[in-house]
C-alpha cells in the first residue's frame, strides 16, 4: 500500500469512527457531542471520499445507514439463540405466586430485572468480530427474516462495538407515540392502527432507502455472548450499555440481599426489595402513557443466568421470564384461512377466517387485514393465534400475532381475482379487480344497492340477494324490480311472508329521493355527496347526462366539492351505455330520477360546510346512526370513517370506543347527542319528532 492511500484509508476510518461516536452520543446518549453542521460536514466528507476509493467500501460505514434502493428479499435465515415467547400474566396476584413459585424452586432466594414491554417489533442483532453482521425478525422463534440493510438505518443501532466475542442481542424496533400520528397520517393514509404495526410494517419495506424515511427507534434487553463470561443479567444489561446500545432507563432491580456497592446506572432505574415490585409496578402503570413509547406491559426476569438454567424453557417461552401485561387482550383466537373479497369497486380485501371467538358481546368469525402492507406488519399467516380488537362497532380487525402457527412468513395474497380469475392490479396500497363484469363485483354492486341507507331493500339483503344472483334471477340492479318474486314460491325456505315483506320493501323503495338512488348504483367517486352535489347543481338526471355526452368538465368542476379527477369521472360514467342502460330501466320500473324541490330548500342552510365528522358510540335518537350522518351531510358537513387530525368533530353516543380516546388527543371537538339537537335548534332546525 503506498503512503497515499495508507493515509486516505486512516482518514475514512477516522471520520467513520467520529461519526459513528457521534451517532451513539446523539442517538443513544441523547447528549450530542458535536453540532449538526458539523457532523453534516464529516459526513459528506466521508460519502466523497468511499465514492472515490470504492476499494475502502466496509458494509459498517455509518453511510450506510442511508438506505439503498435495492429490494430486499427478507431471506429467511435460522437464529443461532432461542428466540422465544413470554409467558403472560395480568394482576400482582399471579405474578406474586409466579415469583413465590419460583423463589421455593430456587431453594428460597430469587432475584429480578423488571423491564419496560415496549410494543414494537421484535429483532435480534448478531454481532461477529466486533461488527453487526445481521438482523432477523423475531420470526416463528426458530427463522426469521433477514432485514440487516432495513435496520442498519435505525440510528441508535451500533454498527461496530468494542467486543470481538460473538454477541447476539435482542431488541424492539419501536416509533414513538407521536411520530407515529404524524407518519400514520402522512405516508399510511391512516391505515395502521397503532406504532406497533406502523414500525413491524417499516422494517420489512423491500427498500432500505425507504425505511430511513421512517422515525424508528430500538431498545435492547437481552445479550447472548459466545464465551464472555458474565453470570447475570443484570450485568449483561449494563455491559450492552457500556458498548453503546440504548437500553430503557426505567429498569427495576429487586432482591433480598442489596450490596450498598450496588451500581444500576440507568438514568430512571429503581432497585429495591422484592415486596417493593408492587409499588415499582403501580408507578409504571401510571406513568405509562406520559412515556414517549407504548408500552403494553413489563417484563420480570430472573436475574441469575445459572438459576435461568436450572429452570429452563416450555416449547412457548422461558419458564425464567413473565410478562405483566396492564391491559386483558380483547379476544384471542386462531385465523382458520385467509381470504380475498372483492368489493364493488374491484378493491381486494384479505380477510381473515377465524375460530369464532365472543368478543364484547358478539361472536367473531372474520376480521379484516386491509391489503399485503397490513398482513407483512403483523407477519401473519393462516394458522396462527392472533388477538383481535373490535373499536366501537367497526369491522373487527387482526391486531397482534401472539403466536406463529407453522408459516414463518407472511400470508402473499394471490394476483388473481377470486371472482373472475383475471388479473388483480397494483393500485396504490390496495389490488383491484378491473373487470367490470365480475361475478363478485357484480354481486356486491347489488348488495350496496339494497343496503341500509342507501334503498333500505332490506328484505333482500345477505343471503337472500346472493340465492337469486346465483340462480341467475337477478344479475343486475334493474332486475331487482323487474323479477317476478312469486317464482320463489317453488324454492326451500320463500314461504308468503318473506315473499310479501320483499315485494313490499321493493315498491316502498320506489319512494327514495334522486340523490339516495344516484348514489346507490355504486358508480365509483359518486357517494351520497357527490350525489348531493349533483342533484344540488343539476336537478334532473337527464342534465347530467347531457352535460356528460358534451364532455362539458368546467359544467362540473365548477362546483365546490368536485374536482378534475371526480369529474371526468363522472363524464366517463354517463357516456357507458351500460350506466345508461341501466338508468332507462330504472326510468321505467318508476325511480325518480328529478330532485325533489321542496327538499332543496331545506337544504339551503348549509350551517355545517366545511366540517367534517366521525361519528361513534350508539344514540337514542338516531337509529340507526346513519341517520345523523345524513342529517350533518344535508346541512354541508362531510362524514369520515376514521380518527384523525383531518376531522373536525366527533360525535360520541353512548359506548364509544378507541375512537373517543384518540379524538380527545387530538384535540378534536366532541360532541354528544344533546349538542348535537343543540347546533340544529341554534340555526331554527328541529330535528327530532
Ligand atoms: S424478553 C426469551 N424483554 O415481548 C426472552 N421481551 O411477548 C423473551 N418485548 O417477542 C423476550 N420488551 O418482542 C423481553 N424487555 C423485554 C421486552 C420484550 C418487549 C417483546 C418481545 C417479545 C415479546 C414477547
Amino acid at each position: 500500500m503506498s503512503d497515499e492511500s495508507l493515509f486516505i484509508k486512516n482518514d475514512i476510518e477516522l471520520l467513520r469512527k467520529r461519526i459513528l461516536e457521534a451517532d451513539k452520543a446523539y442517538y443513544v446518549d441523547s447528549s450530542p457531542i458535536i453540532s449538526d453542521q458539523e457532523y453534516d460536514g464529516l459526513f459528506d466528507k466521508l460519502i466523497k471520499l468511499e465514492e472515490k476509493y470504492p476499494e475502502y467500501n466496509n458494509e459498517n460505514s455509518p453511510t450506510k445507514r442511508v438506505g439503498s434502493d435495492i429490494d430486499n428479499t427478507l431471506p429467511e435465515k435460522e437464529h443461532t439463540i432461542p428466540t422465544l415467547s413470554l409467558d403472560k400474566c395480568y394482576n400482582i396476584d399471579d405474578l406474586i405466586s409466579w415469583i413465590d413459585k419460583n423463589k421455593i424452586k430456587l431453594g428460597g432466594h430469587i432475584e429480578l430485572v423488571i423491564e419496560p414491554k415496549i410494543d414494537g417489533a421484535s429483532i435480534v442483532l448478531y454481532y461477529q468480530n466486533g461488527k453487526l453482521i445481521s438482523c432477523l425478525t423475531r420470526g416463528n422463534g426458530f427463522v426469521g427474516n433477514d432485514i440487516t440493510e432495513n435496520i442498519k438505518t435505525i440510528g441508535s443501532v451500533p454498527l461496530v462495538i468494542d467486543d470481538k466475542d460473538a454477541l447476539a442481542v435482542r431488541g424492539e424496533v419501536f416509533i414513538n407515540k407521536n411520530d407515529f400520528e404524524i407518519f400514520n397520517e402522512k405516508f399510511a393514509e391512516g391505515k395502521y392502527s397503532n406504532p406497533r404495526n406502523l414500525a413491524s410494517g417499516a422494517v420489512r419495506r423491500q427498500k432500505s432507502k425507504e425505511v430511513a424515511k421512517f422515525p424508528l427507534n430500538i431498545i435492547v434487553y437481552e445479550g447472548f455472548y459466545d464465551s464472555k463470561k458474565i453470570d447475570n443479567h443484570k450485568d449483561i444489561l449494563i455491559d450492552l450499555k457500556n458498548l453503546g446500545f440504548p437500553l430503557n432507563d426505567h429498569l427495576g432491580f429487586f432482591s433480598e440481599k442489596l450490596d450498598s456497592n450496588l451500581i444500576f446506572p440507568f438514568k430512571d432505574a429503581v432497585v429495591g426489595k422484592i415486596s417493593d415490585i408492587s409499588n415499582y409496578i403501580d408507578d409504571l402503570g401510571r406513568i405509562r402513557n406520559t412515556l414517549p413509547y407504548e408500552i403494553d406491559g413489563l417484563v420480570i426476569k430472573i436475574n441469575d443466568l445459572k438459576s435461568r438454567e436450572a429452570l429452563g424453557f416450555t416449547q412457548h417461552h422461558p419458564r425464567w421470564a413473565i410478562a405483566y401485561k396492564f391491559d386483558a387482550p380483547l379476544a384471542v383466537t386462531r385465523v382458520k384461512s385467509i381470504i380475498v373479497q372483492i368489493g364493488r369497486g374491484g378493491r381486494a380485501t384479505p380477510v381473515a377466517i377465524l375460530e369464532p371467538v365472543e368478543l364484547s358481546g358478539s361472536i367473531i368469525s372474520r376480521a379484516t387485514l386491509h391489503n399485503q402492507d397490513y398482513i407483512d406488519a403483523l407477519q401473519v399467516n393462516e394458522g396462527d393465534t392472533v388477538t383481535i380488537s373490535k373499536r366501537g362497532d367497526v369491522i373487527p380487525a387482526v391486531e397482534e400475532v401472539i403466536e406463529k402457527g407453522i408459516n414463518v412468513s407472511s400470508f402473499k395474497m394471490n394476483k388473481i381475482c377470486p371472482g373472475c380469475g383475471e388479473k388483480l392490479f397494483d393500485e396504490g396500497a390496495h389490488l383491484f379487480c378491473k373487470n367490470e363484469e365480475c361475478n363478485l363485483r357484480l354481486l356486491e354492486t347489488l348488495k350496496y344497492f339494497v343496503s341500509r341507507g342507501q334503498m333500505d331493500i332490506e328484505s333482500l339483503g345477505g343471503k337472500t340477494i346472493e340465492f337469486l344472483f346465483q340462480k341467475g334471477f337477478i344479475k343486475e340492479i334493474p332486475d331487482i324490480y323487474f323479477f317476478d318474486y312469486n317464482r320463489l314460491f317453488e324454492f326451500e325456505g320463500f314461504k308468503d311472508k318473506k315473499i310479501n315483506n320483499i315485494i313490499q320493501a321493493i315498491n316502498e323503495s320506489k319512494k327514495k329521493d334522486f340523490k339516495t338512488i344516484l348514489s346507490s348504483l355504486g358508480l365509483k367517486d359518486i357517494g351520497n355527496k357527490v350525489a348531493q352535489l349533483l342533484t344540488d347543481n343539476f336537478g334532473d338526471i337527464d342534465t347530467i347526462i347531457d352535460f356528460s355526452k358534451n364532455k362539458d368538465i368546467s359544467k362540473f368542476t365548477s362546483i365546490d366539492g368536485i374536482g378534475e379527477s371526480i369529474a371526468n369521472s363522472i363524464i366517463d360514467h354517463f357516456n357507458n351505455s351500460k350506466v345508461l342502460d341501466i338508468i332507462n330501466r330504472l326510468k321505467k320500473s318508476g325511480l325518480n330520477f328529478i330532485e325533489n324541490k321542496e327538499n332543496k330548500v331545506m337544504i339551503k342552510n348549509q350551517f355545517l360546510n366545511n366540517t367534517r365528522w366521525v361519528i361513534t358510540g350508539s344514540f337514542e335518537n338516531f337509529k340507526p346512526r346513519e341517520k345523523a350522518g345524513e342529517l350533518i351531510e344535508k346541512y354541508g358537513g362531510e362524514v369520515l370513517t376514521s380518527v384523525s387530525s383531518k376531522i373536525t368533530h366527533l360525535l360520541c353516543g353512548e359506548s364509544a370506543g378507541s375512537k373517543l380516546d384518540k379524538a380527545r388527543s387530538l384535540n378534536i371537538a366532541i360532541i354528544d347527542e344533546t349538542e348535537f339537537i343543540n347546533m340544529f335548534s341554534v340555526n331554527n332546525i328541529n330535528i327530532i319528532g
